[in-house]
Order: C-alpha cells, then structure tokens, then sequence
C-alpha cells in the first residue's frame, strides 16, 4: 500500500487515464476525490468503486476546472470529507480547438487554454495553498503531453496549452520546493482512452499498436503507474520533471531507419565501424 493514509484529488477522474489512476490510488490505499465535469460518468466511477469494495474512501464532486470557485470548492471538499491534501493530479482535458492556425478563432483558443492550462494554474494555486497550510508537502501531478514537446504531435492550440503545463510545473516546482511540494507532468504518448479513440475503440488500438517502437498500444493504466510513483514517496526527490510516457515514440525522433532502411540496425547484415572523411577504410564484418 503505498499511499495508505493518502488524500487525493484527481480531475477528469470519471475516465481514461484518470479513472484508471482513481482506481490504482484506491488500491494502494488513498482516499481519492473524482472532479470531473461529467455527472454521468463521475457517478458510475463512484459506484463502481463503491462496488469494488472502496464505499467510503471514494467520492464524486461535479467540477469545471477552467472555473476558479469550482476547484476551490473541489479542494475543500477533499478537505471537509477526508481531513486534507496531499496529492492533487490536473489531468481533466479536452482536444479542443481542431483545423487550420488561419480558421481557428478567439473563442476556441480560449476555450482549450482555459481547460487545459488555466485548470493546472488554478488547481495548483489552490492545492499549493492547502498544502503549504497543512506543513506537510505533498504531491502535484498534471498531465501534459508529447504534443507539448514538437510540432505535429497534436493540434496547434492543444499543444501550445500541453507545452504550457510543462512549464508551469517547472516553475511550481521551483517555487513550492521548500515546503516539499513536489510538482511534475507526465507527457503521455498515443493512449487509448474515450479522448483518443473518437468512439471507435478497436480500431485505435490497431492504429496505436503500430505508432511507436513498443509493440502495443498504450492503456491508462501505463499512466496511472507513472502518477503512481510522482505521488508516492518513491519519488521523494523528483521535482520539476516531465517524465514522458509513450513506448519510445519520442525517442524515435526522425525516424532515419525508417526513412533510410539502410541505416536500420534492427535488420543490418553487418557491423563494424565507418570513419567518415578520415581517409580511413571502414571495417566491415558481415552477420
Ligand atoms: N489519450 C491520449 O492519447 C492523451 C495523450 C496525451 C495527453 N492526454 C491528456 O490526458 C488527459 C486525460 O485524457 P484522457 O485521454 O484520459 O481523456 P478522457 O476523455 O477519457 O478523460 C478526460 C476527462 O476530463 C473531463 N473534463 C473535460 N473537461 C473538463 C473540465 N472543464 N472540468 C473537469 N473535467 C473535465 C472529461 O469529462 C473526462 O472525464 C487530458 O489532459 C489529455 O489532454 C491524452
């Protein structure tokens, strides 16, 4: 068990990796609060956890994260029904504002930065505002992605608010590190969830399968092992990272084997070493 004796709040919790993270919390001991704007979904969580043997240490708060005053109100529940804070994942989303940079209009960036960006902001203004109180550190979670890393990795607008949450964690953990409030993102790659299928699960999956160099496709519960560890005290001494969690995606980079086959070590029929314009001959030894 280990966040036994543990509060926490996860946003976006009624699904996807949120919800997959709301149950392994569960299981390793925390009191876990569901915000999420989805009354639907937050409930059945609920009741599935309750189901599951969880009734009492798990519960539902309908929240807008864009909406100062609800994640005020989410945090104080926490608070009320547990008895405080230590952990606190930003990760509710939304894809927001898709189409060209030429078409895309005020209202809709506003829109995705103020779910994706303002939600962090504000959930680790007043998380840090608890927590800072309480004098016992804690544990800042937000979820970013790989497409706040490069361009082409999501639409123009979710990534500019994706690379903001790297930031902003980045900074939080800078100035929140001396009262031991650590502060990470966790970039996650192509990951199966209701966000990224478009309501046809089995042929995402098929399509994320072959979208990185790991041969499967990703789960939300790959991310909720990784907030799992930010959480607990394993990782005591990890601050201001963004630990990125795709199969190898991004290290792949420019994809040269793939783009030039010849340069594949996987399938090469030789090794040995080239010496590039040194006048020097290759050695070669084939396999
Ligand atoms: N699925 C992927 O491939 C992928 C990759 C990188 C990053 N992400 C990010 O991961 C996070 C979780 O996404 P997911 O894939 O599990 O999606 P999901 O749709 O399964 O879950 C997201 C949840 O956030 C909730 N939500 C949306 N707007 C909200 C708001 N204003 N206030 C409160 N809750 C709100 C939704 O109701 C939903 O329950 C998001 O931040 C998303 O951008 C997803």
């Amino acid at each position: 068990m280990r966040l036994k004796n543990k509060i926490a709040v996860i946003t976006g919790g009624a699904s996807g990796m949120g919800l997959a993270t709301v149950n392994r919390f569960l299981k390793e001991g925390a009191c876990v609060v569901i915000a999420d704007f989805n009354v639907t979904t937050g409930t059945a969580a609920v009741e599935a956890a309750n189901a599951a043997g969880y009734a009492g240490k798990v519960s539902f708060v309908r929240t807008d994260v864009a909406r100062e005053e609800a994640i005020e109100a989410m945090l104080q529940h926490a608070v009320d029904q547990y008895g405080g804070l230590d952990i606190l994942f930003n990760n509710a989303g939304v894809g927001g504002a898709i189409g060209p940079l030429t078409e895309t209009s005020v209202s809709d960036w506003d829109y995705t930065f103020d779910v994706l960006a303002k939600g962090v902001f504000l959930g680790m203004k007043h998380g840090a505002r608890i927590m800072k109180a309480q004098g016992r550190g804690g544990s800042i979670i937000n979820t970013a992605s790989i497409a706040g890393l490069s361009g082409d990795a999501g639409p123009l607008v979710y990534s500019a608010a994706k690379a903001a949450v790297i930031s902003l964690s980045k900074s939080g953990a800078v100035e929140l590190g001396a009262d031991k409030i650590r502060v990470n993102a966790i970039c996650p790659g192509f990951i199966v969830t209701p966000l990224a299928d478009g309501g046809n699960e089995a042929a995402t999956k098929s399509a994320f399968s072959r979208a990185q160099p790991w041969p499967d496709y990703g789960r939300g519960d790959h991310i909720a092992g990784a907030a799992l560890f930010l959480a607990s005290d394993d990782s005591e001494f990890v601050s201001g990272e963004a630990i990125v969690v795709d199969g190898g995606l991004t290290a792949a980079g420019p994809e040269l084997s793939r783009k030039f086959p010849k340069s594949s070590a996987r399938d090469s029929k030789v090794s040995g070493i080239t010496k590039g314009s040194t006048g020097e001959s290759a050695e070669i030894r084939r396999l």
